[in-house]
């Protein structure tokens, strides 16, 4: 009986060491959004089935921000911090070694990213962007006035644009890209619609491979996918 409870322990030990090195060799990442969060839920999901990557924690600059809710269902731990904490950014960044976050996915989040952040997480952070950029980007272009946009516009084709993040809006270096046609007689929902579809076949596959280095550091890009 000892000496099955002696093994019991030991195998217990071995599995509390094995579970302690997985969660090390983890990879952590944040999402930072400002709106409803289906992108960050889609990601969350997804990470969910892969070992050695975690969604650890979503930041937000609303506290009525419908990410939260998404995130509280997943269990998630979600925070607000105020527009001028994350111009800011020394909190953020406390907050972010807190969950000791490797990547930062900024997944509909409306703010600059401070330059202190930015710094931190050089070749670390993406965004989403739901236009074929560099058309229809910069202050203002986001969500639905996108879409308007490229339908004013009468363009035949729109899609998602996945870059690095930089100091200005939507001009970080583009890793990758995705297409859509826009139809005669398309409204801008039935645009959002098809944008939206390929945001949640893409945007998580991009994040992981930015995780496992497939994109290498920014100085080296060369790896911009169109699809
Ligand atoms: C997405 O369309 C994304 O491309 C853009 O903001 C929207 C966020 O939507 N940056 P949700 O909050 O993920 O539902």
């Amino acid at each position: 009986m000892r000496i099955l409870a002696h093994k019991f322990s030991l195998c217990a030990k071995r599995m509390l060491v094995l579970f302690t090195i997985v969660l090390l060799r983890m990879q952590k990442i944040a999402i930072f959004g400002s709106g409803t969060g289906t992108n960050a839920e889609n990601i969350i999901k997804y990470f969910e089935e892969i070992d050695s990557i975690r969604v650890a924690v979503v930041l937000s600059n609303k506290k009525d921000a419908g990410i939260h809710d998404r995130a509280r269902n997943l269990d998630i731990p979600s925070f607000t911090f105020s527009c001028t904490t994350f111009r800011e950014g020394r909190v953020i960044l406390d907050k972010l070694a807190e969950y000791h976050v490797d990547f930062i996915v900024l997944a509909g989040f409306l703010q600059l990213i401070s330059p202190v952040i930015i710094d931190a997480y050089r070749d670390r952070i993406i965004n989403i962007h739901p236009a074929l950029l560099p058309k229809f980007g910069g202050k203002g272009m986001y969500g639905s006035y996108v879409h308007e946009a490229v339908v004013a516009a009468k363009e035949t084709e729109t899609g998602i644009t996945i870059h690095y993040v930089n100091e200005r809006y939507d001009e970080g270096v583009i890793i990758f890209q995705a297409t859509c046609p826009v139809l005669p007689g398309d409204t801008a929902d039935d645009v959002a619609t098809k944008v939206h579809a390929l945001e949640y076949k893409y945007f998580p596959q991009v994040i992981e491979n930015m995780v496992n280095g497939k994109f290498g550091t920014i100085g080296a890009m060369q790896s911009k996918v169109i699809i």
